[in-house]
């Protein structure tokens, strides 16, 4: 079952990138094709139904998937980063992080007001980033058409952040 395989692949590091964290190392998804094209297929599946007109994938992992699903469904694809990386003019997020404190941006011109916007991203863990990509989207007088995870971490609690954004939560794993 897919659930178990991504569950499977994803490898715990102990204490990176600082002591008493557990990072979730998704590269071995990534090296295994198959997997890859049945998690992409899933994506697909989860969110073809859902209205909206663009993915916002937050960098880096969500990059990995995010790209991949948006061209799947034939939607633009809107990379929201980390800051100072990207070129033209930026609106700008600060966050609290499970382990530090980051500001993310995006393009001022990324998308028309009033557009739906699926947020992407590998894995909700405390909720804080995509809360804070969920703020940026609605600075910019976006609306959240929900959420694709390829994990959730439920014990975190980071669904609960989500509800007054959107009620489309969706995740492969959990
Ligand atoms: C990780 C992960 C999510 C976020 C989840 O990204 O890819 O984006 O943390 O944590 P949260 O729900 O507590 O906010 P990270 O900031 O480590 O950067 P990366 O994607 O560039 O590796
Ligand atoms: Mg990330």
């Amino acid at each position: 079952m897919l659930e178990n395989q991504i569950k499977n692949a994803i490898r715990d590091i102990p204490d990176f990138p600082k002591p008493g964290i557990i990072f979730k190392d998704i590269t071995p998804i990534l090296k295994d094709q198959k997997l890859c094209t049945d998690i992409v297929d899933a994506l697909v599946k989860q969110t073809q139904d859902l209205d909206f007109d663009a993915i916002a994938g937050i960098e880096s992992r969500g990059f990995l998937f995010g790209l991949m699903l948006a061209n799947k469904l034939n939607k633009p694809f809107i990379p929201i980063r980390k800051a100072g990386k990207l070129p033209f003019k930026t609106i700008q997020q600060f966050y609290d992080l499970e382990y530090g404190t980051a500001t993310i941006e995006i393009h001022e011109d990324a998308f028309e007001k009033g557009a739906k916007i699926l947020i992407h991203d590998d894995l909700l863990a405390t909720g804080g980033t995509v809360v804070a990509t969920s703020q940026l989207i609605e600075k910019m007088e976006g609306k959240i058409a929900g959420y694709s995870f390829l994990i959730s971490l439920d014990f975190l609690n980071g669904n609960e952040r989500l509800e007054k954004y959107s009620e489309n939560n969706l995740s492969l794993a959990r």
